[in-house]
């Protein structure tokens, strides 16, 4: 499929790429910062590295990062990019009321590489040299890949981690997908992990292992445990794991067509970082690494070039009462991007307690802007034109804007098979005159818009 000297100037490419990159200004392109804090209480942040989603290529993010100063700060970084299987993938999008067939899939993202497979990997090996800069001194990085790769990235991670730094590949196997009666099923991906040096961060983890025929060994000074299987014993953690896909029914689940399970990260994190240890992943998707080190208690960075994938992160994160996270995108308004209006929004006073209440009106949009299939175009119309609400997916509220980056410590967002409530009532310690009310809007393709509002009397007008 590649040459070996066709490989060689892969690496050469990347490290060349990557070279220019750092000897570059960087020039900031995520001018749209917003933090979000799921948590209603207070916070004052603990540390200087916060946790932060980036909508965009990763390499721009990892060259701001570099900059500002997270070279050998990373103690983790899991990537899961995209595996060369030609393909688009799609996240779901459930329209509520579910009717069975209201469900439509939208473009999540594509791993189908015109320019062939050389090209692939020099996009891989130009982000692993700059990975690389960004690991810590204890650092380990986890490349998942699969058959299609897996054995061309080796040799790249060799020249660019070292050999010596070589530590596992790791063979996650589970009994998913699809069989053949051409060749043996494919039931395995690899996961490639490097150590940055020698004295690298290492929590060994253990795992059940059950006795032969579940049955008692009562060997001397070997613990045993029992289970509704039977008889097991705890051992250290082996390079092949079985874990479960995220099935259909699975309770993780959030409908983005790549993602990986909890349990997979949980193993990873736990044994290669420590708490506070920053961790990254720069193929975030569905936001899993991110998801699992908040509940582990580490820091994380993530990136995403996609619109889905941001959007379900942060209702993942949201969902986990997560610690307040940063969202950085460009700011380039979205022409696809539609307008929210407002029946009202009032300032009220009851028993000493004021409120800030919001009624939405409707959700203005231009279907034909959106690339949709014929047969979901005509349901979306369908669903648009009995309630144009039903099309919004987020909204986040700082109901004491000061300009810039908001802080959205309201969020809304469907759930639980229900649209959007069109009303919103938000207990504020306080509106002055004057005061701004930042509201941001993410329909269900991921498009979003913002609108202002200035406190004037007991109303609220738009700003500008
Ligand atoms: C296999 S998925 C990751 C799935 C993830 N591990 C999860 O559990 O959901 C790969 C992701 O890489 C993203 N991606 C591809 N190229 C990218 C790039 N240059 N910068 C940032 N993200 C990229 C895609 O949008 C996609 O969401």
């Amino acid at each position: 499929m590649l040459t070996i000297d066709k490989l060689s100037e892969v690496i050469d490419f990347g490290r060349e790429e990557s070279k220019k990159i750092l000897s570059k200004p960087y020039i900031e392109y995520f001018h749209q910062r917003e933090r979000i804090l799921p948590k209603k209480a207070d916070f004052t942040p603990s540390s200087t590295f916060p946790n932060q989603f980036y909508q965009g290529d990763n390499l721009i993010v990892m060259k701001k990062l570099l900059e500002e100063g997270y070279r050998g700060k990373i103690d983790l970084i899991y990537i899961d990019p995209p595996f060369f299987t030609k393909a688009k993938y799609k996240s779901k999008i459930f329209l509520y009321p579910h009717k069975g067939e209201d469900v439509i899939e939208h473009f999540a993202y594509d791993d189908t590489w015109e320019e062939g497979f050389s090209s692939y990997l020099k996009m891989l090996s130009t982000r692993l040299f700059l990975m690389r800069e960004l690991l810590s001194e204890r650092g380990t990085i986890y490349v998942h890949l699969d058959y299609r790769t897996v054995h061309y990235v080796k040799i790249i991670m060799d020249q660019i981690f070292g050999g010596e730094n070589f530590l596992n590949e790791i063979i996650w196997a589970y009994k998913s997908g699809g069989v053949s009666k051409r060749y043996y099923s494919r039931k395995h991906d690899t996961i490639l992990v490097y150590t940055k040096g020698a004295d690298y961060i290492f929590n060994p983890q253990k795992e059940k292992s059950y006795n032969r025929g579940f049955k008692p060994y009562r060997f001397k000074g070997v613990k045993e445990y029992k289970d509704e299987l039977g008889w097991y014993t705890l051992v250290y953690l082996k390079d092949v794991w079985q874990i479960d896909m995220v099935g259909r029914t699975s309770k993780e689940r959030v409908g983005y067509d790549t993602q990986k399970p909890e349990k997979l990260l949980e193993r990873i994190i736990l044994t290669s970082s420590n708490e506070d240890s920053l961790v990254a992943d720069f193929f975030a998707g569905s936001g899993t690494t991110g998801v699992v080190a908040e509940k582990l208690n580490r820091r994380w960075i993530m990136a995403d070039i996609g619109k889905q994938s941001t959007l379900t992160t942060v209702k993942r994160l949201i969902e986990n009462s997560s610690n307040p996270f940063y969202i950085y995108k460009a700011d380039v308004r979205d022409e696809k991007a539609g307008k929210l209006y407002l029946k009202m929004i009032e300032v009220k006073k009851d028993k000493g307690k004021i409120f800030l209440k919001i009624e939405l009106d409707r959700y203005e949009v231009d279907l034909n802007k959106i690339s949709l299939k014929a047969k979901d175009r005509e349901l979306i119309h369908r669903i648009w034109k009995e309630n144009s609400l039903s099309l919004l997916d987020f909204i986040g509220i700082d109901t004491d804007y000061k300009g810039n980056s908001p802080d959205l410590r309201w969020q809304y967002y469907r759930k639980n098979k229900e649209n959007l409530d069109s009303s919103i009532y938000i207990e504020v310690d306080q509106l002055k005159e004057g005061q701004e009310i930042f509201i941001r809007y993410i329909d269900v393709f991921g498009k979003d818009n913002s609108v202002v509002y200035k406190i004037e009397g007991d109303k609220a007008i738009i700003n500008g």
